[in-house]
């Protein structure tokens, strides 16, 4: 028999990565809320192989009659509220998903003996690196620098503290910047990858000198899953590529491979408290097996080849979108 596992987060960007992966090697259970990031469409290619439970995990209620039905012998915990920006404005939904929903979590999972609960964090919670040549090691302080980041390292302390209070057993997860299909355009790389497509001014931040390390999403969630499997109780685990760009190297970049002209771009007012550099080691997780195999090169050409032939599901959500730039990105 498959192991049964239930997966917060699964119509998520990354979450449905991971259910589209591993749809046949577990009965996977997938509980999201459907919130505005999340989309049933993600999974409809292993719709007949899972289970979809709308639910809030911040309902602890609903969140028990779950558990009880399904009794999961793995839990894999992505959902959260993901964007900064959004967090700056408002950062109640974000202590809701990302706090609230972990203590459920954990509370349940211990309630009905869950043997390995994956708790996907960020590599934000470290703050920016201010050295051009260190990476951030697991070891390192928690440093989280914006509203967003500040939920995420509070959730990581409600999994440490049921590690050591209740032997709970978990392992935390702190990947990269992700891109690669199904990401919200509300995020960097499909903002330029659908701005360009409309020929609209692409906002970038500041003067776009803040430097991001790029993870393809599937291995990510390859990562992810290789956690799930060797990843030892009460460890955490960096996931990352290397491969780093400052955001300005990065929207030319793209520009060049859709044939669009750099003077799409336009420099908006810089987000407040924005992290210069994101940058971590991922020796740890090599040790397991774990390597990427998607070079940037190749990833960023399929992901804006996908947009391209997948625009209708974006352009539904643009009338959204463009009320949500207009109020975020101000000259
Ligand atoms: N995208 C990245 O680059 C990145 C990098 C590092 C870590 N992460 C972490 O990975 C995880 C997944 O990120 P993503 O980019 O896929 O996010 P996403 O915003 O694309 O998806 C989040 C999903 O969680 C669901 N959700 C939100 N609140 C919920 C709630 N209260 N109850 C149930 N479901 C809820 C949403 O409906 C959505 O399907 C998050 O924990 C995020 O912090 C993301």
């Amino acid at each position: 028999m498959k192991p049964k596992l239930l997966v917060t987060g699964g119509a998520g960007f990354i979450g449905s990565e991971f259910v589209r992966q591993q749809a046949d090697k577990y009965t996977i259970v997938v509980v999201d809320k459907l919130t505005y990031a999340g989309d049933r469409h993600r999974l409809k290619t292993v719709a007949d192989q899972i289970e979809f439970v709308k639910a809030d995990i911040a309902n602890v209620k609903r969140l028990n009659e779950i558990f009880k039905r399904v009794k999961p012998a793995m839990v894999v915990h992505f959902a959260a509220e993901t964007h900064v920006d959004r967090s700056i404005q408002d950062n109640h939904p974000f202590i809701q998903s990302n706090i609230i929903g972990t203590q459920n979590l954990v509370d349940l999972s211990r309630t009905y003996k869950v043997k390995k609960f994956v708790h996907i964090s960020t590599d934000e919670v470290y703050g920016d690196s201010t050295s051009k040549h260190s990476r951030f090691k697991e070891t390192a302080a928690l440093k989280p620098n914006n509203p967003y980041s500040a939920t995420k390292a509070a959730a990581e302390c409600i999994i440490r503290s049921a590690i050591r209070t209740y032997q709970f057993p978990a392992v935390i997860v702190r990947p990269a910047n992700n891109y690669g299909l199904w990401q919200y355009p509300e995020k960097f790389v499909p903002v330029i990858i659908l701005k360009s497509l409309h020929n609209q001014k692409i906002p970038v931040y500041g003067k776009g000198q803040q430097i991001r390390e790029w993870l393809h999403v599937s291995d990510c969630a390859r990562g992810i899953n290789m956690i799930l499997k060797k990843g030892k109780v009460g460890e955490i685990y960096n996931i990352g590529s290397y491969f780093e760009r400052n955001n300005i190297t990065t929207a030319r970049t793209i520009l060049d491979y859709m044939n669009k002209p750099h003077t799409l771009i336009k420099y908006v007012k810089d987000r407040p408290g924005h992290d210069f550099r994101y940058s971590v080691d991922c020796s740890k997780l090599r040790k397991l097996g774990w390597k990427p195999q998607i070079r940037f090169e190749v990833g960023i050409n399929n992901t804006i080849q996908w947009y391209t032939e997948n625009v209708t599901w974006l352009e539904r959500k643009m009338d959204f979108l463009q009320k949500y730039w207009s109020k975020v990105y101000k000259s």
